[in-house]
């Protein structure tokens, strides 16, 4: 089972972002994937810290691109947008470190299903999609 596909991700005006939110759904879902594969296979538990960060890292570099973008186009909420940025990377630093001492599947796996899944849908719909209409419009 998948906890993501792409059709539940909103498209918007900018190439470059959605080609972002589609890698970050790929890793999302093998995160999720490994998740249950540990609650059988507990050889399966060493890969998760590597994934984890696989996403943080993803994350960072798609938020950077965004931020970079911004700027260059002086979208006017930009402190907004990257305050969200910082806000959803620090969390997930803390969520890695909760992870690597305690190893607490279910933790994680409510981490990335009732929270990263619904602000990740939530902030592609509002923030980018604001974004991305505002950059699409200046060129
Ligand atoms: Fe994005
Ligand atoms: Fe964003």
């Amino acid at each position: 089972m998948e906890l993501i596909t792409a059709n539940n991700i909103p498209g918007v005006a900018l190439d470059f972002m959605n080609h972002d939110h589609q890698e970050a759904t790929v890793l999302a879902n093998s995160l999720y994937q490994l998740i249950e594969t540990a609650r059988e296979d507990r050889s399966a538990l060493e890969r998760i810290s590597s994934e984890l960060t696989a996403l943080y890292q993803h994350n960072a570099e798609h938020f950077a691109r965004e931020e970079a973008e911004m700027q260059r186009y002086g979208f006017p909420p930009y402190d907004c947008h990257k305050g969200e940025h910082e806000r959803v990377l620090e969390e997930m630093r803390v969520v890695l470190g909760r992870w690597e001492a305690e190893q607490d599947l279910d933790q994680l796996h409510g981490y990335l299903v009732d929270t990263m899944l619904p602000w990740f849908i939530n902030h592609i719909g509002t923030m980018d999609t604001v974004t991305a209409m505002f950059i699409s419009n200046q060129k």
